[in-house]
């Protein structure tokens, strides 16, 4: 659910949800305006978000696992790096975006 967009030089930003909608240690799938994004809050309590779709073959990355380091593909397995969303395995990266808790809303910038 998108409240409202508030446009940036380049990327408008988005309050899709609560951060207590994220279980600790889980990814959770939103829209932000037009963009399906996944949203992860890690166990040491930092936000991600990415793309919803991962980049090999369209698996659902909210229902990925996750460890301070990486998001792992529930599909078939491959990792992406949080620092910037490459792939140990040299697939196509995966899309970040800033994501942060606003008086505990997730607001997302797409
Ligand atoms: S669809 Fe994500 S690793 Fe294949």
């Amino acid at each position: 659910m998108s409240l409202t967009g508030v446009a940036t030089s380049t990327r408008a930003a988005y309050t899709v949800g609560r951060v207590e909608d994220v279980p600790p240690g889980e990814g959770r799938a939103f829209v932000a305006g037009n963009v399906q994004v996944a949203v992860f809050r890690l166990r040491d309590g930092s936000l991600h978000a990415t793309q919803a779709a991962c980049p090999h073959a369209g698996g659902p990355l909210a229902d990925g696992q996750t460890d301070l380091d990486v998001l792992v593909c529930p599909l078939h397995l491959y990792a992406y790096r949080w620092s910037d969303g490459g792939s140990s395995a040299g697939l196509r990266a995966v899309r970040t975006y800033p994501v942060r808790d606003v008086d505990g809303d997730l607001v997302v910038d797409v």
